[in-house]
C-alpha cells in the first residue's frame, strides 16, 4: 500500500494583503481560505481519479505550517490538523523543511509527501488526485501541476527544453523578459518522493532574495536527470492569494460556481450579479431568490419559498413555502409557510411557526410565535412566547427590559393584542384575552379577560361563561 503525506503551507506574513488578519485566515464566500484547502485535501479519497486508482493509498490529517500569527490559525482549526512551526519565514522551501520532523514521526511513514499551499482555496480534490496518481504511475521524484496564465500574472514560470522536457521554475521576480512571456505557470501543487525531498532541502542554498524557494528543487531534480512529471489544471482552480484584488476575483468565481449548483439543482436566481450565496448553504427546489439578497453561515431554506428583494439570511433555518421580502433574518427559524416583510427583523432566537404573518417594520428577538398568528405592522417581541391564532396589532411593545434584566412575556392562544399595547414584563395574558387600543399592561390578564387603559384594567370578560366566573369572584371579594 502506498501512502503519503500532506502539507500545507501557511506560515508566510502575506504582506501583499496589509492585513492584521493572517492571509490565510480572510474568508472566501465565508469561509477562510485554508478552510478550502484542507477540504479539498481531506476529500482526496473520494475524487474520481482516486477512487479508480490502486493500489490504495494511506493518508493522515494533514500537516500544516504555520508561523505568522501561527496562534489564530491552531484556535481555528484545533485538532484537525498537526501543526509544524516555522520561525522565520524564509521561503517556501524552507517552510517545507520546517515540517520535516512532523512528517517523519508520522507511521508508517509516507512515501510520498504531496504539497500545497494555504492561500490556493480554489484547488479541488480532484486536481490533487490527479497529481498523486500521476506521481505515482510515472514514479517521479517530483510531480507539480501546471497552468496557463495571461503573462501579467505574478506565477512562477514553467521553463523546459527543446524536447519539451522541464528544466527549471523561474519566479517572476528573477525572470528574464523572455522568461515573463512563458505562459505555461506554476500551480503550486506538488508530490516529492519523501526521502529525496529532505536531502534536496538540505542542499539548497539560499538564493538572491535571501530566501530558500521549493520551486528550485525543480531545477535541482532536472539536473539530477530524476523523473519530473506536471499534469496540466486549468487556471481558475489555481488562483493565488497574494492581495485584496486577487481575493475579489477569487470570490467572485466561486460565487458563481455556488449560484450555478444551485441553479442546477432547481432554484431560480433571478440576478445572479447580485446575489451572494455563502458555500454551506442548502436551497429547496423551485425556491426563487430575487436580487441584492445575501444567504450567509448554515442557512438551510425549503422549496418553494420566495426570498428577496434586499434580504440578509444568517445561520437560519426556512421551511417550505416561506416569503420574506426586504429583511433581515439572522440565528432564527421559520417554519412552512411563514412570511415577513418588507422591512422587517428577525434576530437570534426568533421562531415563527407554520403560515406567522409578520408584516412591515416589525423585530422579534428570542421569542416564539405560534402558528397562523399575525403581526403586520410596526411591532417588537422579545423574550416572548406567543400562541396560535394570535393577533399582534400595530405598535404592540414587549417591554422586556427594565434596565437590569430581560423578562418573559406570555400570550395565549387566540388573544387579541390591540394597537399600541405595551406589555410590561414578566406578564402573562391569557388565551382569548383582548387588550385595548393604547393600554399599558403591567399586571397579567386572565384568559378571556377585555383590558383597558394605563394602566391597564379590566374592562369586562369576553364570554358568558367567563363573565358567570368573573362576577362570582368579585361577589365574593366584595
Ligand atoms: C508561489 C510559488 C510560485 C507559484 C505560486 C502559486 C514559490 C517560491 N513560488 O509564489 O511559483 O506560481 O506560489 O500560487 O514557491 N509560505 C510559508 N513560509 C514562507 C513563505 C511562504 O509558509 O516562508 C506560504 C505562504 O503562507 C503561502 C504559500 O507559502 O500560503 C505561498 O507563498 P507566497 O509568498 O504566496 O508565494 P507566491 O509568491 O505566491
Ligand atoms: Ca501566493
Amino acid at each position: 500500500m502506498s501512502t503519503y503525506a500532506t502539507v500545507v503551507l501557511a506560515a508566510g506574513k502575506g504582506t501583499r494583503m496589509r492585513s492584521k488578519l493572517p492571509k490565510v485566515l480572510h474568508p472566501l464566500v465565508g469561509v477562510p481560505l485554508l478552510e478550502h484547502v484542507l477540504h479539498a485535501v481531506e476529500t482526496i479519497p473520494f475524487a474520481p481519479s482516486f477512487v479508480s486508482f490502486s493500489p490504495l493509498l494511506k493518508t493522515y490529517r494533514p500537516v500544516v505550517v504555520i508561523g505568522h500569527e501561527g496562534e489564530q490559525i491552531r484556535a481555528v482549526f484545533a485538532e484537525r490538523c498537526v501543526y509544524a512551526e516555522q520561525s522565520e519565514q524564509l521561503g517556501t522551501g524552507h517552510a517545507v523543511l520546517a515540517a520535516r520532523s512532523v512528517v517523519e514521526e508520522l507511521q508508517p511513514l509516507p512515501d510520498t509527501v504531496l504539497i500545497c499551499y494555504g492561500d490556493t482555496p480554489l484547488i479541488s480534490n480532484e486536481v490533487l488526485a490527479r497529481v498523486l496518481r500521476e506521481h505515482l504511475t510515472q514514479g517521479a521524484t517530483v510531480t507539480f501541476l501546471t497552468a496557463y496564465a495571461e503573462s501579467s500574472s505574478d506565477f512562477g514560470r514553467i521553463v523546459r527544453d527543446a524536447r519539451g522536457q522541464v528544466r527549471e521554475i523561474v519566479e517572476m521576480k528573477r525572470a528574464s523578459e523572455e522568461q515573463k512571456q512563458i505562459r505555461e505557470v506554476n500551480s503550486g501543487i506538488y508530490c516529492f518522493e519523501r526521502v529525496w525531498l529532505w536531502s534536496a532541502l538540505q542542499a539548497l542554498p539560499r538564493n538572491a532574495a535571501g530566501e530558500y524557494y521549493l520551486t528550485d528543487l525543480i531545477a535541482m531534480a532536472a539536473q539530477q536527470e530524476r523523473v519530473v512529471a506536471t499534469v496540466r489544471g486549468t487556471l481558475d482552480e489555481t488562483i493565488g492569494i497574494n492581495n485584496r484584488v486577487q481575493l475579489a476575483a477569487a470570490e467572485k468565481l466561486l460565487r458563481q460556481r455556488i449560484l450555478e449548483q444551485h441553479m442546477y439543482a432547481g432554484v431560480s436566481i433571478i440576478d445572479p450579479e447580485t446575489t451572494y450565496i455563502e458555500r454551506d448553504v442548502q436551497i429547496g427546489m423551485d425556491t426563487v431568490i430575487l436580487p441584492a439578497t445575501m444567504i450567509t453561515g448554515r442557512t438551510t431554506i425549503g422549496a418553494d419559498c420566495r426570498i428577496g428583494p434586499g434580504t440578509t439570511v444568517e445561520n437560519s433555518v426556512i421551511g417550505d413555502r416561506c416569503s420574506i421580502r426586504n429583511s433581515v433574518v439572522e440565528q432564527s427559524t421559520l417554519e412552512d409557510g411563514a412570511s415577513m416583510g418588507p422591512f422587517s427583523h428577525c434576530r437570534a432566537g426568533a421562531h415563527l411557526a407554520q403560515n406567522v404573518r409578520m408584516g412591515n417594520f416589525a423585530e422579534v428577538k428570542n421569542s416564539y410565535i405560534g402558528s397562523e398568528s399575525d403581526m403586520h405592522h410596526f411591532s417588537y417581541l422579545g423574550d416572548a412566547t406567543v400562541g396560535e391564532h394570535v393577533n399582534i396589532a400595530a405598535g404592540t411593545i414587549t417591554s422586556n427590559y427594565d434596565g437590569k434584566q430581560k423578562h418573559r412575556t406570555v400570550i395565549g392562544d387566540k388573544a387579541f393584542i390591540g394597537c399600541d399595547t405595551i406589555l410590561v414584563a414578566p406578564i402573562t395574558v391569557g388565551e382569548g384575552a383582548y387588550t385595548g387600543a393604547g393600554s399599558v399592561v403591567t399586571k397579567d390578564v386572565a384568559p378571556h379577560a377585555l383590558v383597558v387603559g394605563v394602566p391597564a384594567r379590566l374592562l369586562r370578560m369576553q364570554s358568558p361563561s367567563d363573565a358567570a366566573s368573573f362576577l362570582e369572584e368579585r361577589g365574593k371579594k366584595e
